[in-house]
């Protein structure tokens, strides 16, 4: 079964297509527009996947060598309600016209799938860190479709932490890619900057991003600003870290998947790797951020298991994934 992922659900517009042999096609345009505005524009971002969408699904399309999937499959969710709806019309309309079935996909469901793609055989039950702008989630996945929630940040998401960060510093956005190359030059230990553990699975980086903010603030003068980035990095790969070994020695699953837009990170890539307590699947780098491939994957898995989605299906752009 050969299908049409699309993912609209903030600035990426992605299409992709998987079959059983792994991924034929994936195009993933990033907008530029937000640069200039430090952040995501909603409305800017609906604006420009109505633009772009259509060259992106020709090209998935065209890239595939296929005239007509057998199934499309779209994020409904969570994200922001304009950007999701003009990946879902498409794909609902896709669908109608090529008459195949179509299926609303959880864009976390997505994220926390796309490291399988690489390897099927990776063993269920397993932990898995979905660590994105918008989510900071660890879920014990037992199966297809179970999937429990047993720690998340009560405030910022780790990405949303960085790129806070990276704001305040002056630096672009988003700041993740940015700061984790700054970092690789730096000092993690020049600055100590807090770790705020709980006793739970449960994780928070706001107070991180306010010691950042603080430490500027008391410092003036030229910001050493690698010393900076390595020493924020170390925190936050930390507070990470140290929840998901916990999570590990609670339920006594080493098998960890990592996965969304923070898994790109190399500093964080780099411990879990080195963790002796853990079996961790890392995926490649373009799996992390958000892209086509992961939602035509997850999308598939259920449509094999007979699962479709009627043309009344909403967007929810808070779906949680549970
Ligand atoms: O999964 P994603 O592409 O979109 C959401 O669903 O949110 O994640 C985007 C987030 C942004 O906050 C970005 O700064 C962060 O992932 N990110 C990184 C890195 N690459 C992207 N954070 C840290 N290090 C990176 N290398
Ligand atoms: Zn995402």
């Amino acid at each position: 079964m050969k299908v049409l992922g699309i993912e609209t659900s903030c600035d990426e517009t992605a299409a992709a297509v998987v079959d059983d042999s792994g991924v034929l096609a994936d195009v993933v345009h990033t907008q530029a527009v937000h640069l200039a505005y430090g952040g995501v524009v909603p409305e800017l971002a609906s604006r420009a996947h109505v633009e772009k969408l259509g060259f992106v699904v020709k090209a998935a399309l065209e890239q595939a060598g296929l005239e007509r999937p057998d199934a499309v499959a779209a994020t409904s969710g969570p994200g922001l309600i304009g950007a999701l709806l003009v990946g879902l019309s498409w794909a609902k309309g896709l669908a109608a016209a090529w008459d195949v079935p179509f299926l609303g996909v959880n864009h976390l469901e997505g994220h926390l799938l796309a490291p399988l793609l690489d390897r099927p055989d990776f063993e269920w039950p397993f932990l898995a860190l979905v660590v994105s702008g918008g989510h900071t989630t660890l879920y014990l996945a037992e199966s297809l479709g179970n999937y429990r929630v047993i720690g998340e940040t009560v405030d910022d998401a780790a990405g949303e932490a960085y790129d806070k960060v990276a704001r305040l510093l002056g630096l672009g956005y988003p700041g993740g890619p940015i700061l984790d190359r700054l970092a690789a030059k730096g000092d993690p230990a020049a600055i100590a900057f807090p770790r705020p553990l709980r006793g739970s699975l449960d994780m928070s980086f706001s107070g991180l991003k306010t010691a950042v903010r603080t430490w500027v603030q008391r410092n003036p003068g030229p910001l050493p600003i690698e010393d900076l980035a390595a020493s924020f990095q170390a925190a936050v790969v930390d507070i990470l870290v140290s929840r998901v070994e916990l999570a590990a020695a609670q339920t006594g699953i080493p098998r960890v998947v990592l996965a969304g837009g923070v898994a790109a990170n190399a500093g964080l890539r780099a411990r879990l790797r080195q963790s002796a307590h853990l079996d961790v699947l890392i995926p490649p780098m373009s799996r992390c951020t958000d892209n086509g491939a992961m939602i035509a994957f997850a999308g598939r898995m259920r449509l094999l298991r007979g699962e479709v989605s009627g043309p009344a299906t909403p967007a929810n752009p808070a779906w949680r994934l549970q």
